[in-house]
């Protein structure tokens, strides 16, 4: 593989940088009258505007041509065909299958993995239904009224961002609920005002032995069982009546049926299965999407698989020139690489999507947050960027400040809806919240202007500002953002959505050469946990094996935990 920086699309991007860096995006805006009709570009029901970055036809002519040198169209037609890109685990990666809506059949290892696909989508639907129509009974016979799943990164970001984000889909009458954390207050607030006798609780874990998740299982059913039983039984829970009843309340989504049915579930009837080819942060459309399928119904969630599968297509077919992903992954490099810019923020205009940023938090950061190239090298160049935002207005508030006047650069993604979801279901709503919308949405707009345009001496002192107040009431402006726009926040936007983030992702790794879909850098640190756990727990204190820092701060703790 050729280094990176030597390649000579890269050396050309780097003495074109020389010229766009000194620009302003008022001067380029200024020369080129085309300009927003130029860069744009519509796919899946989003609109892209991008013409406000530091960019010109140049620009997007060198960005393309280094994502060709780096092979992106290879690496894309080899991720949809199931080679084994994922090389430091030998596997393929193959989210794509999870929503593929075609009648193509698509290959691992030589077999085709869309009937398995489509049978897990069936049963999940089976039991949507069934938890949706009160007719999955709880032990004591009662319909189930509350959902909490229990999972942590991949195995709750996606579910619980998608739940918060299509609420206006999902069931009034059951109450669906997302536990990640090993700090039991998430557990406890969580399970604090529910019956058991109406709850279910849906174990996501891909490995089913991540500490978090197994440790919020196994106090989950002890807390069942009690409830239930008394607490005699929740110390029991391998009796035959503990078993009985955690089979009416507990389902299991994972890829490892033995330990599934160890801990208790049925994992012929139970289990939702996925595989090894769908890595935890994209497996949002797998059996992973259970909870959230029981929220919004089958139908809606098979309308985001269609979303997905939309931009799917769109990512595979369309030219690299008027390809939404790599264009964005093209500006990301273009920022990061060039500019030295080593942030992004995402600001979402839609109080649904609060969520959304943490989910792309794992979905960028533990993709391409890696230091050593697929040739096992260390990368000579900054990978990974980092992603941070909030939800438009709030954002405004808090951080935009640093945005406008501070000394970093931070390029920005917009996203925004034309309608507010909830008019499609409450036109009591668009009466009493009239008004909402259009300022949320002159918000945005205005943020990206100032953003770009700033507001020069010139202009502040013609409003008649104090001279000494000039130099802190200018904006300097040239600050870059992509503005992302749809109808409406749907299953089929927030699909089609969410395969645009990951598909940039991918182009993105691709050129720095890096494996985005392995995580041993979240390792050591559950590692050295499982470590000091018996430290912290042991009645005498054990011979030290840290250094004086952690060793001291073990020492602390052990003294006062018990005061
Ligand atoms: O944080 C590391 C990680 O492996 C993620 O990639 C994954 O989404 C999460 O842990 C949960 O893993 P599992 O689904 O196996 O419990």
């Amino acid at each position: 593989m050729n280094h990176l920086v030597d390649l000579p699309e890269w050396q050309s991007l780097q003495a074109h940088y020389q010229q766009i860096a000194p620009l302003h995006l008022r001067d380029l805006f200024q020369q080129d009258p085309g300009r927003a009709e130029r860069f744009r570009l519509d796919a899946c029901g989003w609109f892209l505007d991008y013409s406000k970055n530091r960019i010109d036809r140049q620009t997007m002519d060198l960005l393309v041509k280094l994502a060709k040198a780096c092979g992106v169209e290879e690496a894309r037609r080899r991720m949809f065909s199931g080679e084994k890109i994922n090389r430091t685990e030998n596997r393929s990666v193959l989210h794509i299958a999870l929503r593929n809506r075609s009648s193509q059949p698509i290959y691992v290892d030589g077999q085709d993995v869309m009937p398995q696909v489509r049978r897990v989508l069936d049963r999940m639907a089976d039991f949507s239904e069934k938890v949706r129509s009160g007719q999955w009974m709880g032990a004591k016979g009662r319909p189930i009224r509350n959902v909490v799943n229990l999972g942590i990164g991949g195995s709750d970001l996606g579910p619980a961002m998608a739940y918060e984000a299509l609420k206006p889909y999902a069931q009034p009458n059951l109450r669906v609920r997302f536990v990640s954390n090993i700090d039991g207050a998430h557990l406890a607030g969580a399970l604090a005002d529910l019956d058991p006798a109406e709850t279910l609780f849906i174990v996501v874990s891909k490995t089913f032995t991540t500490l978090e998740t197994m440790t919020n299982a196994a106090s989950a059913r002890r807390w069942l069982l009690s409830g239930l039983g008394g607490a005699e039984l929740a110390e029991a829970p391998q009796s035959a009546q503990a078993r009985q009843m955690t089979a009416r309340h507990f389902v299991a989504v994972s890829t490892q049926a033995d330990r599934v049915a160890q801990f208790g579930i049925d994992a012929a009837q139970n289990m939702f299965e996925f595989w090894d080819w769908v890595g935890g942060r994209y497996s949002l459309p797998s059996a992973v999407g259970l909870a959230l399928m029981v929220a919004i119904g089958p139908e809606h969630f098979f309308q985001m698989l269609e979303g997905y599968h939309a931009m799917d297509r769109h990512f595979y077919t369309a030219p690299l020139e008027q390809n939404m992903p790599v264009l964005l992954a093209l500006l990301g490099v273009w920022y990061h690489n060039f500019f030295g810019a080593p942030t992004y923020a995402v600001i979402p205009y839609d109080q649904l999507l609060a969520r959304f940023v943490a989910y792309l938090q794992q979905l960028d950061m533990e993709s391409n947050g890696k230091g050593t190239t697929q040739e096992g090298t260390p990368v000579a160049w900054p990978t990974g960027p980092i992603l941070w935002g909030d939800v438009g207005t709030n954002a405004q508030h808090a951080f935009f400040q640093l945005l406008h006047q501070g000394t970093h650069l931070v390029p920005c993604d917009f996203i925004g809806f034309v309608q507010p979801a909830w008019s499609a279901f409450r036109e009591d709503y668009t009466r009493l919240f009239a008004g909402h919308h259009d300022r949320l949405i002159a918000n945005l707009l205005a943020q990206t202007e100032a953003l770009a345009f700033g507001k020069t001496a010139e202009e502040v002192r013609a409003e008649a500002v104090e001279d000494r107040l000039i130099p802190h009431r200018t904006f300097p402006g040239n600050r870059p953002s992509n503005t992302l726009v749809a109808q409406r926040l749907t299953p089929y936007s927030l699909g089609s959505l969410i395969a645009l983030y990951e598909h940039k992702i991918f182009v993105q790794g691709v050129i720095w050469q890096i494996n985005s879909f392995d995580q041993w850098g979240v390792e050591l640190g559950k590692q050295l946990a499982n470590r000091i756990l018996p430290e912290l727990q042991a009645p005498q204190e054990p011979p030290w094996k840290h250094d004086s820092s952690t060793t001291q701060l073990i020492r602390w703790y052990r003294q006062h935990r018990s005061g």
